[in-house]
């Protein structure tokens, strides 16, 4: 059963799941971080620079991105590259060498997933993965139907995922109609999941993640078989928790050693 934390807003859920990323990072200076992309880890990417403006060291610190868009020219601004290159690289002062991010372009993307996965199991995985749920119930950008055993691989993404994105281009056509991403099989690798949701438009996918039948016509549902999993809400995202009052009082009676 994953743990469920409700925090008053998305700046304390951030708040809360930054101050653990940098204890982590001050006691083992090299961490892995898994990171994600979408506007969801964003408040913790930007509680996280003030660690490190507050002299918190990254440098020693190395990430690994879900996914990546197939296709995209070299250097555009929304490709995930460009995203965490400038939300989470520059922000953390990490070094530019330790932050991978799945290769998209369009010639040799036959072994991109085979060689992102040769990448993670050579650095020694991931010790902690965030990951955002999409309106499809993605995790990464693994659309319904992804097998929970799955590696890193290209997928066709679902027209209400480039519908969602569409936001980020100028145009829906200029939404890439394929993504490389992290399988199923390869976040479950990670050795601590944190999911993150905010707002009433993510209640159902919670919901049916957290609590709904393990399957994968629900990919966030994975979360269910993973050993070390927290997620952290804000009372909109918990809206629509069946157990959203054994998940509060397990909160408040939380031991004080136990951290997330
Ligand atoms: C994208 C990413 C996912 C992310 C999802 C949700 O499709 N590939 O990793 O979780 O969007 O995005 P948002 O956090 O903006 O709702």
């Amino acid at each position: 059963m994953p743990e469920v934390l409700v925090l008053d807003s998305k700046e304390d859920g951030a708040a809360l799941v930054a101050g653990h990323i940098a204890a982590l990072v001050r006691e083992h200076p090299s961490t892995t971080l898994g990171v994600a992309t979408g506007s969801t880890p964003l408040p913790v990417y930007s509680a996280l620079g003030e660690h490190a403006s507050g002299g918190l060291d990254f440098s020693r610190a190395s990430a690994f991105a879900l996914d990546e868009y197939v296709g995209l020219p070299d250097g555009h601004p929304e490709s995930y590259r460009a995203v965490i290159d400038r939300e989470v690289t520059q922000r953390l002062g990490m070094d530019p060498e330790h932050v991978h991010v799945p290769d998209g372009s369009a010639i040799g993307i036959e072994t991109a997933g085979d060689r992102y996965e040769r990448a993670l199991i050579a650095h020694g995985g991931v010790d902690v993965q965030l990951l955002g749920i999409g309106s499809t119930g993605h995790l990464g950008f693994n659309e319904p139907g992804s097998s929970f055993a799955s590696l890193t691989r290209v997928k066709t993404l679902t027209e209400q995922t480039r519908r969602d994105n569409a936001r980020f281009f100028s145009s829906l056509d200029e939404v890439p109609m394929h993504c490389v991403t992290q399988g199923l099989g390869t976040i479950l690798r990670a050795r601590h999941l944190v999911l993150l949701a905010f707002g009433e438009g993510k209640a159902d996918a919670v919901a049916a993640a957290v609590e709904g039948p393990v399957s994968s016509s629900m990919p966030g549902s994975a979360i269910q078989l993973h050993p070390h999993v927290t997620v952290v809400l804000d009372p909109a995202a918990a809206s629509a928790l069946q157990h959203g009052d054994y998940y509060r009082w397990a909160q408040d009676n939380k031991p004080d050693w136990q951290g997330i």
